[in-house]
């Protein structure tokens, strides 16, 4: 298992703080955001990580990470995505010659979380894992609806639904096997003119390849200014150690 962690994109949501660096090294409390999804791969054991980059600040990753040795990492490959905003699935092909056919697990730069994955990690099989959470705010996330006769399985993920059917975020947390470069090549760009990864997991359901786990911990997608806000204040409080109150979610 190797780790991938998608740093891409430009980042417009948080204009203008983006226009002076990259969204991802922003901070969150006392590290840069990126931090924090190294450190959900580091902490499964994983060894060797791919971070793709993109953007007129990707320089500036190599000052903050370096080789990779300051977070126990034996590799650290970087990956240029050229397309500025081509979307998570154009992110996540760059990651193919890395991979070498072995699987991945994906964390989104922005998602901050300190949910444990190391088992979902060590017993992942094949296919395609996601990861869960119940948010307040379902219409700006991929959400999962559930087999009602079986919930251990997901029927359908709709990105970003005007009237969203369940609260059910599918996380910027996902394990594949290396079947997930066919299925890019095989998408499409959205109306908003992204490949996206929502279309790629649909893909694994229609192959009844994909399951699903709950993302058990705090978890926040940090790529507004709400909720890069809402992180930081997780983030100090915790390393305070304040109470956390019901801060499960943002
Ligand atoms: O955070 C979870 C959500 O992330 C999921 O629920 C959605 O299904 C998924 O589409 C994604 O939604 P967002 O709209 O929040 O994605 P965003 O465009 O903010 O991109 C998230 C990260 O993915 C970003 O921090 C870096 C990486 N990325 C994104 C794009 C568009 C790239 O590496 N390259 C890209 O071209």
């Amino acid at each position: 298992m190797k780790g991938v962690i998608l740093a891409g994109g430009l980042g417009t949501r948080l204009y203008p703080l983006t226009h002076a660096t990259n969204k991802h090294l922003l901070p969150v409390f006392d590290k840069p955001m990126i931090h924090y999804p190294i450190q959900t791969l580091v902490n499964t054991g994983i060894e060797e990580i791919l971070v793709v980059v993109g953007g007129p600040h990707s320089g500036d990753f190599i000052r903050v990470l370096k080789n990779g040795q300051d977070f126990g990492i034996k590799h650290l490959e970087y990956a240029y995505q050229d397309s500025g905003d081509g979307g998570i699935a154009d992110a996540l092909r760059l990651a193919q010659d890395f991979a070498d056919s072995d699987s991945l697990t994906v964390i989104l730069g922005d998602n901050c979380t300190d949910a444990d994955i190391k088992k979902e990690v060590k017993n992942f099989k094949g296919g395609a894992l996601i990861f869960l959470k119940e948010v307040p705010d379902p219409h700006r996330f991929g959400i999962a609806e559930l087999d009602p006769k079986d919930k251990t399985k997901v029927i359908d993920i709709v990105e970003k639904p005007k009237k969203p059917k369940t609260n059910l975020a599918v996380t910027g947390v996902y394990i594949y096997d290396s079947n997930v470069f066919h299925h890019i090549e095989t998408i499409k760009p959205s109306a908003r003119g992204q490949l996206e990864i929502t279309d790629v997991n649909n893909i694994y359901i229609k192959e009844g390849n994909l399951r699903w786990a709950p993302l058990n911990g705090f978890w926040s997608d940090a790529g507004t200014f709400e909720s890069l806000y809402k992180t930081n204040v997780y983030w100090a409080r915790k390393n305070f150690g304040k109470e956390e109150k019901e801060l499960t979610t943002f």
